[in-house]
């Protein structure tokens, strides 16, 4: 790729996140944002080439520095890019009357178990073309890019039949072709029991495993298999055969866990080695402890907790308990329709008790791991992808204090400028 080298000068702070590539970030890690004050980044071809003072970059790559494109960043941070690790961004349609129902008193499974929720969006799904379905989907892609965000991880699940699954697979691939943003996808067939299953689920869980499961490891249409284990959708053991089945085929186990309800879904995550458990509002302290044994990254997504009304997931809590965590928006159109991951990271911070700190690791590093890109991304660190984004406050803190507000200015994705 040949792109004009960049240089960011004069930054009030560079979020390095310096060492934290090998590995998820826990407890007091989590607070070490290896700050450094004052510093430059230096961008050649795609790739962060030097991270440190101005004199320390000119004295390695001084003639190069002179072609770069300089970015001043004074008054500003930078970030690594931001990463969100769980999304159910392809989708069509949307389901603002269902929030209106939830006002009304109705809950969000009721209205699923009625034929809505996932159902709902999964007939929008199953109706529109390829064509209609990527640019739904790419303009969620647009406003995740303005608010800082460089990948995501985005999965299946309105589909519930081989045919709009494999839609929403190759939309996603082909959204990461056409976008900036990196996508890395999931597959969730496991995410409802659709209409034509609801009297033999079991049925369902076998065309799963025995149809689906196949197609998509051979196809390499996705790198991870995640289950909405939940009481009335996939039971503990249907999700355990299920991700044991594409653990198998190589594809990674993700985990809906103890979302709704508590369901031992935490446990599971242990026991089948998942690489995240996501959700977690209402995971045991068994769940917690045997996740932060086993290195099961907790995904938290306070937004959902926020749009449905319900009880926020122990955040503050997982962290003393050893767990690493990271957070995500959940993008989704019933509960949680936002891209705004800097909201996700206010929101950590005012209701699970996640420093602001500790929100910006979640959001960046730890979130890298749970998608098993912590090697490229998540850090400022030479050799790694430049993915940075740089926000218009003096210093991290008040990323979160500022509360409610779009505070990204400038975003680089593989060395290019996207968001100016
Ligand atoms: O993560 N819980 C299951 N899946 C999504 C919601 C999907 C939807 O309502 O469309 C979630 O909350
Ligand atoms: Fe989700």
């Amino acid at each position: 790729m040949e792109t004009k080298p960049l240089i960011i000068k004069n930054a009030e702070q560079v979020i390095t996140l310096k060492g934290s590539s090998k590995g998820p970030l826990k407890k007091g890690k989590m607070n070490d944002l290896q700050i450094l004050k004052n510093g430059c980044v230096f961008i050649n071809e795609g790739k962060i080439a030097g991270v440190g003072t101005e004199e320390e970059l000119a004295s390695v790559y001084g003639e190069l520095m002179k072609e770069a494109e300089i970015i001043d960043a004074r008054g500003k941070i930078v970030l690594p890019g931001l990463v969100d690790p769980h999304t159910h961004v392809v989708y069509a349609g949307s389901r603002e009357e269902e929030y209106n129902m939830r006002l009304n008193g109705s809950t969000y499974m009721e209205i699923m178990n009625n034929g809505g929720g996932i159902h709902a969006t999964t007939g929008k799904t199953r109706e529109a073309s390829m064509d209609e379905l990527i640019e739904q989907s790419k303009k969620r892609l647009d406003s995740f890019l303005l608010h800082g965000v460089t990948t995501i991880e985005a999965k299946s699940g309105y589909g519930l039949d081989w045919e709009t699954e494999r839609k929403q697979l190759l939309a996603a691939q082909e959204l990461n072709k056409m976008h900036p943003i990196d996508i890395v996808s999931t597959f969730m067939g496991a995410h409802a029991i659709p209409a034509e299953y609801k009297k033999n689920p079991d049925a369902f869980v076998d065309l799963i495993i025995e149809e689906m499961l196949p197609k998509v490891s051979e196809g390499k249409l996705a790198e991870f298999n995640d289950v909405f284990c939940e009481r009335g959708v996939f039971t503990p053991e249907q999700s355990k055969k299920i991700l044991l089945a594409g653990k198998k085929l190589g594809l990674i186990p993700k985990i809906h866990a103890d979302e709704i309800e508590p369901y031992e879904g935490a446990e599971l995550a242990a026991e089948v080695g998942a690489i995240s458990a996501d959700h977690l509002l209402k995971a045991s302290d068994e769940g917690i402890k045997r996740m932060a044994e086993n290195d099961v990254i907790g995904v938290l997504l306070p937004g959902t907790a926020f749009f449905l009304m319900a009880e926020f997931a122990a955040g503050r809590k997982m962290i003393d308990m050893g767990m690493s965590i990271a957070l995500s928006t959940d993008c989704n159109p019933g509960s949680s329709p936002s891209v705004s991951l800097p909201f996700i990271m206010n929101l950590a911070s005012l209701k699970m008790g996640l420093t602001p700190a500790e929100a910006i690791s979640a959001a960046t590093i730890n979130a890298a791991h749970a998608i098993n890109r912590g090697h490229e991304i998540g850090s400022i660190e030479t050799g790694k992808k430049a993915d940075l984004t740089i926000m218009n406050v003096p210093n991290y803190m008040k990323l979160s204090y500022h509360y409610g507000m779009n505070h990204t200015d400038t975003v680089i994705k593989n060395g290019e400028i996207v968001v100016k």
